[in-house]
């Protein structure tokens, strides 16, 4: 496990972290990654350890930049009327997409594509033409980070972006919940801090990223 320092160091050599929301919260591990640095075996390790949805936050100018609004926003649907969940005032989804190159979008090559050139363009999104390069729908879910970050929203997908801005790589992170396959719920904290250690992986609470980045800059 560590400070905040050991996983801005995981995070500029392309390595994952495991982040804690409040136990008040969902009370989820998941598994973080740098977008940038993802590749085919990082993907199956996304599914076969964690397991849960495969999303990629992105800060909230880059997906203003790439035009990407919240997708309860854009979807004219009834079910898009009442979006009340129980935990946060609102989530975080916007539009899923598939990298241009990709054939199904959903083998491991093609989501690690499809992420790793988020996380590229995300270091650069004022020259990303994003319809050219991504289309919607697709297998990569994305999430837009809220514009003031930690203090508006403390979710996976703020925590992600605020390690990512803070180690200076593309602001897109990976998150993926960790699973437990004997239960059918989430991993305990306990179970995901094990399988941390074991994989000598950051194991990182919220409150150690709040108290450390959280405040405006
Ligand atoms: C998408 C989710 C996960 O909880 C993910 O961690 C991002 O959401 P949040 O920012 O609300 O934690 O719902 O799989
Ligand atoms: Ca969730
Ligand atoms: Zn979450």
């Amino acid at each position: 496990d560590g400070g905040v320092e050991n996983a801005v160091e995981a995070f500029k050599r392309g390595e994952p972290v495991l982040i804690h929301d409040a136990a008040e919260r969902e009370n989820e591990v998941d598994l973080v990654y740098p977008a940038y640095a993802v590749t085919p075996s990082d993907v199956a390790r996304l599914r076969n350890d964690a397991g849960g949805l495969i999303c990629v936050a992105l800060a909230y100018d880059v997906a203003e930049a790439f035009g990407l609004s919240f997708i309860d926003e854009v979807i004219d649907h009834p079910a898009t009327t009442d979006t009340e969940i129980e935990y946060d005032d609102r989530s975080s989804f916007s539009l899923t997409v598939n990298h241009r190159e990709t054939f199904t979008g959903v083998v491991d090559n093609d989501r690690a594509l499809t992420i790793s050139a988020l996380g590229e363009a995300a270091q650069r999104p004022s020259e990303t033409e994003f319809a050219a390069e991504f289309d919607v729908p697709g297998h990569v879910h994305l999430l837009k980070a809220a514009p003031n970050l930690l203090e508006d929203r403390q979710g996976h997908t703020e925590l992600g972006v605020a390690l990512a801005e803070r180690a200076g790589v593309p602001p897109a992170a990976v998150v993926c919940e960790m699973l437990d396959d004997e239960t059918g719920g989430a991993l305990s904290r306990t179970n995901a801090a094990s399988y941390a250690a074991d994989n000598d992986f950051v194991f990182l609470d919220e409150s150690t990223i709040i108290d450390e980045l959280g405040t405006a800059d």
